[in-house]
């Protein structure tokens, strides 16, 4: 008997603390009745029933309350993340350094470029891309244009497209090499500067400018106060 015991004190160690992470952890989201019925139900075994059947009906509550807790974070998961300030800030950097967007779209992403050199960057301000279309651009640069891919493996396996490297050579445009080649965090963290801080928001002007960098920097003097 004394391995059924361990079993069974085994199960309901199991489902208390399962019990434990939702009294603490998701406190308003399942119903105090609920829960107290649970967790009564969980406790207070007859005298009647047998060890295995006192250990079954702790398993089963278990169950039960695991997959509740599952059902309301799945819930919680399909809720937009809201942006951090700091991821934003990271995609700026990303966009300004690593990935030097800026060099043809300019630092404000209206096109006014900041390398005279590079080619003339769409206006990104006015872009009728959503998130999925930025990132996508942003991966397999744009065909027959000077819009580099930024993903390393963007024609090698059909990803982009369904396009290959020797497709490429098809196009009048040659797509430029990038500056670096990102990861896809990175891509989705200047999409999601690029959601926050340019796309949509009109042209750039001193309000915008000193907003946009957090304070009046250099690069605001040109606009009139
Ligand atoms: C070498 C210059 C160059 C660099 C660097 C560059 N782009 Fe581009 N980008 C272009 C050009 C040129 C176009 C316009 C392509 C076309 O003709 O449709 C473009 C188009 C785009 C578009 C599509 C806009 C639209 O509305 O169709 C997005 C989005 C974009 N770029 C984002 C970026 C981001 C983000 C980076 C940095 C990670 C970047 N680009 C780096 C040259 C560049």
């Amino acid at each position: 008997m004394g391995s059924t015991r361990d079993a069974r004190r085994a199960g309901i160690a199991a489902a208390s603390s399962v019990v434990d992470g939702i009294r603490t952890g998701i406190r308003q989201k399942v119903s105090r009745r609920v829960q107290a019925a649970l967790y009564t139900a969980l406790m207070t075994s007859t005298r009647e029933q047998s060890m295995w059947r006192r250990f079954l009906s702790g398993v089963a509550v278990a169950v039960a309350i695991t997959a509740a807790a599952f059902v309301v974070r799945g819930a919680q998961g399909q809720e937009p993340q809201p942006l951090s300030a700091s991821d934003i800030a990271d995609g700026m950097r990303l966009y300004q350094q690593k990935g030097n967007c800026q060099a043809c779209h300019g630092w404000a992403g209206d096109g006014r470029k900041t390398d005279s050199q590079m080619p003339d960057g769409a206006n990104l301000r006015d872009t009728k891309l959503n998130r999925s279309g930025l990132v996508m651009t942003i991966k397999c640069g744009r065909l027959n244009s000077q819009m580099p891919a930024f993903d390393k493996f963007a024609y090698t396996d059909g990803r982009c497209y369904g396009k290959t490297q020797a497709d490429l050579k098809s196009y009048a445009t040659r797509m430029p090499d990038p500056p670096a080649t990102l990861q896809q965090r990175e891509i989705d963290l200047i999409a999601d500067f690029l959601i926050a801080k340019i796309v949509g928001k009109g042209p750039m002007d001193r309000a915008k400018c000193v907003e946009f960098w957090g304070s009046e920097t250099d690069a605001c003097k040109e606009f009139p106060k």
